[in-house]
Formats: structure tokens, sequence, C-alpha cells
């Protein structure tokens, strides 16, 4: 039971990774994630190597039309996919994000199961036929690679699945997807309905199949999984799970699963493992949503060992109890790379080897943080590093900034705290506020500052290395006129975290707001139809 890193790999046994944590991850609650960020993501992605990025659905918001574009014309490597339902308006909108791109792509899909399709839809399957020809047709007329979905297709009846995917492929569809949307099914039946598909649909060998799976009962890679074994070449998963609901197939998870077990499974992919470890931080980092510690591949226990008898045995042999080497993943990036007296050209070169293009301004910035933390901290490592330029690289003009803050407290009395916030418009606001605790009346004087009643939801504090000079990083998620939103902030002095995180929230609590204010006036305009899936 160890590694494979077989030669001779067979071109038709390449897994294509396709990566929709910008677009079906970004739609769980809470994650609100602005462009600057999505940008981040998505360079990550490419750096690790995965085909294809989902990089949101463009007519949803005006937000997220930016976000795709900015996607489109600023990431290389991998192919750039727009959603859009099957209405021309969608996929116009998808086409306008994407087309910059070096390689885009449509995906445009309609659901066939009589549920969706009675109830949702409230149309008939002959109309879903037409719809579904119509959009493949269209988008083909923009680029050659359009991937069609039909939408809850393991519980679509398969015959008349097949007669969509038949229309879908006379068009020109080039990826055909067929998900479990709401997480159902069970590995033996995904894999049979793929055999079904092919057997009634032959024109299938001549594309890539897709699997696209929900966790709703914790079986969305074991589902994927048995797509791949039953002939699908195409695995749509995102960054530690997330996603609607219980998420999606988690993308690390699959890509170590076919990595480790190559030999048995003959599968394969393009990804590079070792950047796993970063792009699974970075995601949590940015969506607020935290890796269990006991998730698989990316959890801070998937390489621990606790019982002695293990220990003694990974000394001994790591293999004894690993089956996968955490160098694998990058979880090595841990080393010192940094001392007190580095200097600006140091600095420099280890971001550019974290994979950081940090120049100008960013670098004075990013300097300025680094001799701040040389300060309190005897060795900077690639984590100290990474956290605090992401921590800066979140900063954008439209948010508000933490300019200062004072926490009085004393044994007798309840804290006061006192802070100043730079608006979005430039000029300093400040409020005082007296709370349960220091982190209470901190929080409350922010929102009298800027005058927004947020609520406080959740609120995390983990430290970024061990030790006691460690740099804290807080995760606060907010709740303001009916909306969830998440900020991370990171310093060595918790209460700054805290309040970073906390502007970070509201800013990104407030965008949310926006989007949904204009969504609803392109809705009443008639521009946008229904709610997104
Ligand atoms: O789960 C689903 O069905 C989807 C489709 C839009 C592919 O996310
Ligand atoms: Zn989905």
């Amino acid at each position: 039971m160890t590694e494979n890193t077989t030669q001779g790999r067979r071109e038709a046994d390449r897994v294509r990774i396709f990566d929709t944590t910008l677009r079906d991850g970004e739609q769980s609650p809470g994650i609100s994630l602005n462009k600057a960020e999505k940008l981040e993501i998505a360079n990550q992605l490419a750096r690790l190597g995965v085909d294809i990025i989902e990089a949101g659905f463009p007519i949803t918001s005006p937000g997220d039309f930016e976000a795709v574009q900015a996607i489109a014309r600023e990431v290389h490597g991998p192919v750039i996919c727009g959603l859009s339902r099957t209405s021309f308006q969608d996929i116009d909108a998808a086409w306008k994000a994407i087309k910059d791109s070096e390689r885009p792509r449509i995906h445009t899909f309609i659901a066939t199961s009589d549920i969706h399709i009675e109830r949702k839809l409230q149309t008939t399957r002959d109309d879903v036929k037409g719809q579904a020809r119509a959009a493949v047709a269209h988008a083909k007329q923009y680029t050659d690679d359009v991937e069609f979905s039909p939408e809850d297709g393991s519980r679509s009846d398969v015959e008349f699945m097949a007669e969509v995917i038949q229309i879908a492929l006379d068009e020109g569809a080039t990826t055909i997807n067929v998900p479990d949307t709401v997480g159902y099914t069970m590995p033996h039946e995904y894999g049979a309905m793929f055999e079904e598909l092919y057997r009634l649909v032959p024109d299938l060998r001549n594309v890539v199949v897709s699997v696209h799976c929900h966790n709703d009962l914790g079986l969305a890679v074991a589902n994927s999984f048995a797509g791949l074994q039953a002939g699908c070449r195409q695995v749509e998963c995102a960054v530690n799970g997330i996603g609607e609901r219980a998420g999606n197939a988690s993308l690390e998870e699959i890509v170590m699963l076919l990595h480790t077990r190559e030999s048995s499974v003959a599968l394969w992919t393009g990804a590079n493992t070792r950047e796993i470890a970063r792009t699974s931080r970075l995601v949590s980092r940015l969506t607020g949503y935290n890796v269990q510690p006991n998730k698989a591949i990316v959890g801070r226990n998937a390489f621990a060992h606790e019982a002695g008898i293990h220990q003694d045995g990974v000394l001994k042999e790591r293999t004894t109890y690993e089956i996968m080497d955490a160098t694998t993943i990058g979880l090595e990036t841990n080393s010192i790379v940094l001392g007190k007296h580095s200097g600006r050209h140091a600095l420099r070169k280890a971001l550019e080897e974290l994979g950081f293009e940090v120049e100008g301004p960013a670098l004075n910035t990013a300097f300025r943080r680094f001799k701040d933390l040389a300060d309190k901290k005897k060795a900077i490592t690639a984590l100290d590093l990474e956290a605090i330029v992401s921590d800066e690289m979140r900063q954008s003009p439209e948010s508000f900034v933490l300019e200062s803050f004072d926490i009085e407290a004393s044994s007798n009395r309840a804290p006061l705290a006192h802070v100043a916030v730079r608006m979005p418009g430039g000029e300093v606001a400040e409020g005082n506020f007296t709370g349960d605790g220091p982190v209470d009346a901190f929080f409350s004087a922010i929102n009298a500052a800027t005058g927004h009643e947020a609520r406080l939801k959740e609120y995390h504090v983990s430290a970024v290395t061990g030790g006691r000079d460690a740099l804290g990083e807080v995760t606060v998620l907010l709740e303001l006129n009916g909306f969830l939103a998440s900020g991370q902030g990171v310093s060595t002095d918790i209460l700054e975290a805290s309040g970073r995180a906390y502007l970070r929230a509201l800013s990104n609590a407030l965008s949310e707001s926006a989007a949904a204010e204009a969504e609803h006036h392109l809705r009443r305009a008639g521009a946008v139809e229904t709610p997104t899936p």
C-alpha cells in the first residue's frame, strides 16, 4: 500500500479535473468572495493544475459577471467556464464574461427529472428537449467547447435523459455532465446509470462524459469514483468539498484517491498534488469555512498519529501507518524561510517561491507587515508569509479598514472599546461602545462607527503556526439585513485580527445585499427569470 507514480500513462485514462469551487462552492451559505479573492483562488487553481475552472454564473449578478470576466482575462492555463441556464440571455451573459479567455467554455443545463420539469420548471418533457437543443446550438455559435448537463440526472427517467443527451450531442456538445444534484444516488446505481447511458447513446463514446456529485449522504467522492470506473473522464469537484447544502465531491480527496491508487485503478490526473495543502488553506481562509480536523487529506489530523503504537511504527517505517507522504500534498511548507534581519529582496524571493507576485506598493506593505511580525516572532515560516500576504491582498478599496482601536478594560467595570474605521469613501468614522467582553465591545463599537447593526453569528480563533508567538487567524460570520457573510483577519494581536475579520465580513455582507438588490431590479426588468440553482 504505497504511492504510485507509474510512467507510461494512457491519455484515454486521464481524468479531467473540473473545479467548481467558485461556482457551486460559492453557493454555500455565508460565502461571499469579492473579485480579488476569486482571482486569487483561480490563480491558485491554475497552479494546482486543474483542467477547467468553473468561474461563476455570470447572469446572476454584476459582481459575478465581473469576477468571471477578470478570471477569463487574467488566469492562464485551464479552460475557463461560465454557467448558464438554457435561456439565450443566460448564454449571452456567460459568453460575454468568458470570451477573452484563451480557452472559453459555456456550460448550459436544464433539468430532466419529472419532479423538476413538472414542479420547478412547470413545463413538459417536449419543451425541455426544445430548450436543450436551442441552448446548445446557441452556445455553439460562440465557442466549440460546450458542456451540457441534464440537471437532477440521477433521478431522471434514463430513457428520456438519453434522448435529451442525444439532442445535445447532435447540436455539438463536447462534454456531457450527468449530475447527482441532490446527493441521492449510491455508487452502484450511479455507475449502472452511466453504463445504461453509454448503451442508449453510443455517441457518448466520442465526447467527454462527466460526474458531478453532491454529498448529502456522504457519498459524493464514492459516487464520482463509480462514474469514473464506468467510463467518465471528467470529475466536477470543489476544494474542501464546499458547495450547495452538504457540498460537492472534494477535489483533494478525488485527486489523492486516483494518485495513491493509480496502480489499481489505472486512472490519473494532471494535478500538481504538491499544491493541494496550500489551495485548501487559501479556500478555507477566504471562504471562512474551516476544515474539520479529521477531514481526509487536508484535515489537520490527516497525517497526525496519536496512538503510541502508531507513532512507534511510523518512526520505524513511515508506511506502516501512512498510505501517503505529507510532502506529496505540499505539507512541508512550514519550514523557516526568513529571519529578523532579512531584507526586501529576500522577502520578494520567498514570496515568489510561494507563488505570490508582489511588487511596488504591495511589496512595501508586505515588507512592513513582515517587519512588524519579525519584531514579535523569531522565525518567519512560509505559512506566516502566506497568511500575512493573503491578508493584505484581501484589502479592497471598497471595504472598511481598521485605522486604530483601543479597549479599556478593568476588573470592576465593563470593557469600553474606541475604534476608528476608514470608510469606503475615504473618511474616518469613530465609534465607542461597552460590551460583555472586549470582543463584544469592539464589534459593537465597529457597528456604531459604520452605522450598521450587524449581528455576530460565529467567531473562531486559530493559530497559523504553533508556539506562543504564533500569528492568530480569526474568522467571523455575521448577519446583516438577512445576509450571512464571513471575513478573516490575521495578526499576532487577536483583537486586531478580530477587528479586521469583522470589518471584512461587514463589507462582504454589504456587497451581498447590493448584489441581491441588483438582481431584484434585473428580475423586475425581466432580465433574470428564475432563481439560480
Ligand atoms: O448540482 C447540479 O445539478 C449543478 C448543475 C448546474 C450542474 O450544479
Ligand atoms: Zn451542483
